[in-house]
């Protein structure tokens, strides 16, 4: 039939995302100021010294061409940067990849590294993307529950010896989106051990390496020895570098790996429009000054927001990095899409069911920190004044 969707488009389809959406819509279309807590894409503007950069490089007539390859500049800029930060030192020609936004190569790797019926380790829960590849790649998925009780880590031990066994990739994400989450020392050499053990390919999604709180820093998978051997990092300058729309990201690691990718990319693209690919270079080797103030911003925020809800009495987690809370849905809620909604319907603030993460994200939100200081307070008052919270004594 003509216009038959395919079961791995309708495996894909996100009813809560959907649902939400509407709700939201429907909501502003009755004039509601609405406080989007939901979206995870930064507000904050790129520094000067990037947006220059790009835009000397649009007045340059020789930058329209397909680009086809990465600027050499642009692989050593991002090779120089994981040697500063991480002392990790990568092979600008082989070992860095240029992405169009870690979403493409984190949806293209499983066309590069799996056959169908391959058998793929997402968390749960986890980022839409870590399932979405797999299922359009026809790769066999296995939800690896993320708990709370043990650090939000996989117990990698604890899975089916059958399933270690036909494990061909695992999917990371420290700190993690939608919980928040960061590694505990000595995890990533357990993983490496795992991968060597299986002949597994990890795969870790560094997206918010840098937007880390208090102090910490979030490491890399590739620090880890051995790591080099078995997987591949995929990092970007969307949320470091507030660089969201111009899309563009990376993929680091094992030669090898990466050339696959490459190979799957060279059949669907034709490579970064360079003037992007210029103030990629200026951020990464520019004053890294921009980030510690990005990061210091949403420090400010998580504080506003997660005191605020904590003297209301929800005990929201403060997180350590990335830009979202991971808090527990209160009790009289049967759902966490149902408690979404209704906080939109009474308090007017728009937050993300858990349950759109996986199925263990039941019983929590996502409450992203997207908004000025002042709309986040703001947000904590409305949701006091609604009188959502005392539901449970209703
Ligand atoms: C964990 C994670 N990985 C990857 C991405 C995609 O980022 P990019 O803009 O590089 O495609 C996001 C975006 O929100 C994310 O949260």
């Amino acid at each position: 039939m003509l216009m038959r969707k395919p079961q791995r488009l309708q495996k894909l389809a996100a009813a809560v995302f959907t649902t939400m959406d509407e709700a939201r819509k429907r909501k502003l279309a009755t004039g509601a100021d609405v406080i989007n807590l939901s979206i995870g894409s930064p507000d904050l503007p790129p520094a000067s010294h990037i947006t220059e950069a790009m835009a000397q490089a649009i007045r340059d007539p020789g930058n329209y061409g397909y680009p086809m390859k990465d600027l050499p500049a642009f692989r050593e800029a991002v090779a120089g940067w994981y040697q500063r930060r991480f002392g990790v030192t990568l092979n600008p020609d082989s070992e860095v990849l240029g992405l169009t936004g870690s979403q493409e190569g984190l949806a293209h790797i499983t066309q590069a590294l799996t056959d169908p019926g391959d058998l793929v380790l997402v968390p749960d829960p986890g980022y839409p993307i870590y399932t979405a590849g797999p299922v359009l790649a026809g790769a066999e998925l296995h939800p690896v529950p993320l708990r709370a009780e043990h650090g939000y880590l996989p117990d990698l031990e604890a899975l089916p010896e059958e399933i270690k066994q036909r494990a061909r990739l695992l999917i990371l994400n420290y700190p993690s989106n939608p919980l928040a989450a960061i590694v505990r020392p000595g995890f990533f050499e357990q993983v490496v051990a795992f991968a060597r053990r299986y002949g597994t390919v990890i795969l870790h999604d560094a997206a918010y390496s840098e937007l880390s709180f208090d102090g910490y820093r979030p490491p890399s998978f590739l620090e880890t020895p051995g790591a080099m051997e078995v997987g591949l990092e995929f990092n970007s300058l969307s949320k470091t570098y507030n660089l969201a729309g111009a899309r563009i990201a990376y993929a680091v690691g094992n030669a090898r790996l990466l050339g696959l990718l490459a190979e799957v990319k060279a059949h669907l693209d034709y490579g970064l429009f360079r003037p992007i690919q210029t103030a990629a270079v200026a951020a990464l080797t520019g004053s890294q000054q921009c980030v510690a103030d990005m990061a210091a911003t949403y420090q400010r925020r998580r504080d506003v927001l997660v005191d605020g809800l904590n003297r209301l009495g929800w005990a929201v987690p403060k997180p350590k990095a990335t830009m979202f809370c991971w808090a527990p849905v209160p009790r009289g809620f049967e759902s966490s899409l149902a408690f979404a909604m209704e906080l939109l319907e009474r308090a007017g603030v728009t937050v993300v069911p858990g349950s759109g993460f996986g199925a263990m994200g039941e019983g929590h939100v996502r409450i992203a920190l997207v908004q000025s200081e002042a709309r986040l307070a703001e947000a904590v008052e409305r949701i006091d004044r609604s009188g959502i919270l005392d539901k449970r004594a209703a």
